[in-house]
């Protein structure tokens, strides 16, 4: 792998600048000190030199000895830095000059002995001269020094060989160290990149006990994590992927995710929707305050639950059954919606279906009951009906036979055919309203139910001698007022026929009705036929479960006795066998009971 600016390269450029750096830091060191130490030297050689001569500047002082100073000039002469040299008797007298290219210079006077001084690269100092310690007089030497320049114009190969040698050994020691450091990089670059192809990572191998030891370590226990949280991510991913529809917004409720399911109820991709309001569904069908109340439980309780109408993509309304989460961050503020529903357009229809073959079942039943409850006007009729046909033969023959015919008997006579007709009308408006669908709800009085109900069955019960014993405390119901006859007519059918069926001495059935504490009307309705065996009580308010003949029973009757109590009108009917005392002798029959709550 290369990079532009690789780690390696820097390293490497690095250590070859600092130690060429420093190379150069010690050669100009090296020069520094060659050239304190220079000064030093000659310094030294200058006192060397002033003793060598001693004895000939003896005897050039004191013995006044000419070819002492050609002695002093050939010894000098073996000095190659010795620019000039001057002596001085103790008289401060200059009694000897040399110079190096033999030219004569001006000779200055010594004014005091001073520390050496350097001037042009040259070293210029006053020395005492002295032979066996006795002081002769002065010494003035000029040494040359060399230049700085000149040291490094000699050293310049020694000078280019360290450099190159420096170059070297750092490169190669820069490429070793480069390798080192970076070969723990790159392997870790190399495997990080197979992460994404690898199906189960393995761990890094952790043998480097250093820095790269530890982030080996740290790095494996990030994958593990990654590792960890992308099993959840899984799961949550198969979680998404329900039947269910799934939404999950923003805050803004701008669609962030949808599922497969949300496609397939709705008929909008993916692509359809993101980024978009969940408003692109609404059927515009529900109301400004479905939607304030939608807002305000999920603002209270962080949930809202509930049917909504919304329309899919070629526009049909579907119904669905939706569940709205919040789910907010630790500062209480929103962070997402997360909306789930599952698609009951065709269960509401089912239920429609249903309610509506209930209704006709209803129907169905009241027709069956038609026959029956005909005989009994027919009975009911008869009476009325003979007594306005002998009023009114009575009153035909009078007028026929001329006979004058009392007016007060007339009158009372008429009235009497009046008020029979009266009845007449009444009962038949009772069965005409009996057999209206008409669903509406009104308030009745319970009293005015029983009655009914007992006129329509009245006429078999009188036929067969079956007593009926009231108790009925009055209350007003809001409800379904035929619904209710016909559920008591039912109780009371079956009643009779278990009566007839077992037949006791004294047939008996009771009908009683109070309001309790928690404002619902209770209405029991018991026979003394023997009640119903404990194998199929709990079996009767089944559909179609009889125990009677085809031609008398269809299993109906207290099925849709319990759903119009219970679903109609809120309420509930249970059965039980009651033992009961009655005029001393003891009874046993079924009872139901009917409870209602009044609003
Ligand atoms: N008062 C009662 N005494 C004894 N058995 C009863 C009594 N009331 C109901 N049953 C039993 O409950 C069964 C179911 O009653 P249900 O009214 O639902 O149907 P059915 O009377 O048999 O037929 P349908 O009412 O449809 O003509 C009856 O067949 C009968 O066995
Ligand atoms: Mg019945």
């Amino acid at each position: 792998m290369t990079y532009k600016s690789s780690i390696k390269n820097k390293l490497t450029n690095i250590i070859i600048i600092v130690s060429t750096i420093s190379s150069f830091i010690g050669y100009g060191s090296f020069v520094y000190w060659y050239m304190q130490n220079q000064h030093e030297k000659t310094i030294e050689q200058s006192k060397t030199v002033a003793i060598i001569l001693s004895q000939d500047i003896a005897k050039l002082t004191f013995l006044n000895e000419v070819s002492a100073a050609a002695d002093i000039t050939s010894n000098l002469k073996s000095f190659k830095n010795i620019n000039r040299l001057v002596i001085y008797n103790l008289n401060k007298k200059a009694v000897y000059q040399y110079s190096k290219n033999n030219k004569s210079f001006p000779i200055k006077n010594i004014k005091a002995l001073s520390d050496p001084i350097i001037e042009n690269n040259i070293l210029k100092t006053y020395l005492k001269a002295k032979y066996q310690n006795n002081h002769l007089g002065y010494v003035y030497i000029e040494f040359q020094i060399d230049s700085m320049l000149n040291v490094i114009k000699e050293n310049i190969f020694m000078l280019f060989f360290i450099l190159l040698s420096m170059f070297i050994i750092s490169f190669i020691l820069a490429s070793i160290y480069a390798k080192k450091f970076t070969y723990p990089i790159l392997n870790l670059v190399t495997y990080l990149a197979q992460i994404d192809t690898l199906k189960n990572i393995p761990s890094l191998d952790i043998n480097v006990n250093n820095e790269y030891g530890k982030l080996y370590d740290e790095i494996n226990t990030m994958l593990k994590r990654i590792d960890e949280s992308n099993e959840q991510l899984k799961i949550a991913s198969v979680a998404f992927q329900t039947q269910n529809g799934m939404i999950i917004t923003n805050k803004y409720q701008e669609i962030l995710q949808v599922n497969d399911s949300f496609t397939r109820i709705t008929g909008y991709t993916k692509e359809d929707v993101i980024g978009k309001k969940p408003s692109v569904l609404s059927s515009k069908l529900q109301s400004d305050e479905f939607y304030k109340k939608m807002y305000e439980s999920l603002n209270k309780k962080d949930f809202w639950h509930g049917e909504i109408l919304n329309k899919n993509k070629k526009g049909e309304v579907i119904t669905e059954s939706l569940t709205i989460h919040v789910i907010r961050d630790e500062y209480y503020q929103v962070l997402y919606y997360v909306a789930s529903f599952s698609d009951i357009t065709q269960e509401k229809l089912t239920q429609k279906k249903l309610a509506e073959k209930e209704n006709i079942l209803i129907q169905q039943s009241k027709m069956a009951a038609m026959g029956e409850m005909l005989a009994n006007i027919a009975h009911q009729w008869r009476q009325p009906l003979s007594v306005i046909s002998t009023i009114s033969t009575s009153l035909l023959h009078q007028k026929e036979m001329d006979i004058e015919i009392n007016k007060e008997y007339e009158i009372k006579s008429l009235n009497k055919i009046n008020k029979n007709t009266q009845y007449l009308s009444d009962t038949i408006n009772d069965f005409k309203n009996f057999f209206n669908p008409n669903k509406d709800k009104n308030d009745f009085f319970i009293k005015e139910v029983c009655a009914k109900a007992l006129l329509l069955s009245n006429a078999d019960f009188k036929k067969l001698n079956i007593k009926v014993i009231e108790n009925i405390q009055n209350a007003k119901i809001y409800g379904l007022e035929n619904e209710l006859i016909q559920v008591i007519m039912n109780i009371l059918s079956n009643a009779k026929d278990a009566l007839v069926d077992s037949n006791p001495k004294e047939k008996l059935v009771f009908i009683n009705s109070i309001v309790d504490d928690n404002n619902q009307i209770i209405i029991t309705i018991y026979d003394n036929a023997g009640g119903i065996e404990e194998n199929i009580i709990d079996k009767i308010f089944e559909p179609y479960f009889t125990t009677k003949h085809k031609a008398q029973g269809t299993g109906i009757g207290l099925y849709m006795s319990n759903e119009i109590i219970s679903k109609h009108m809120d309420g509930s009917i249970t059965v039980s066998n009651k033992e009961f005392d009655f005029y001393n002798t003891h009874y046993k029959g079924a009872l139901f009971e009917i409870i209602i709550p009044i609003k």
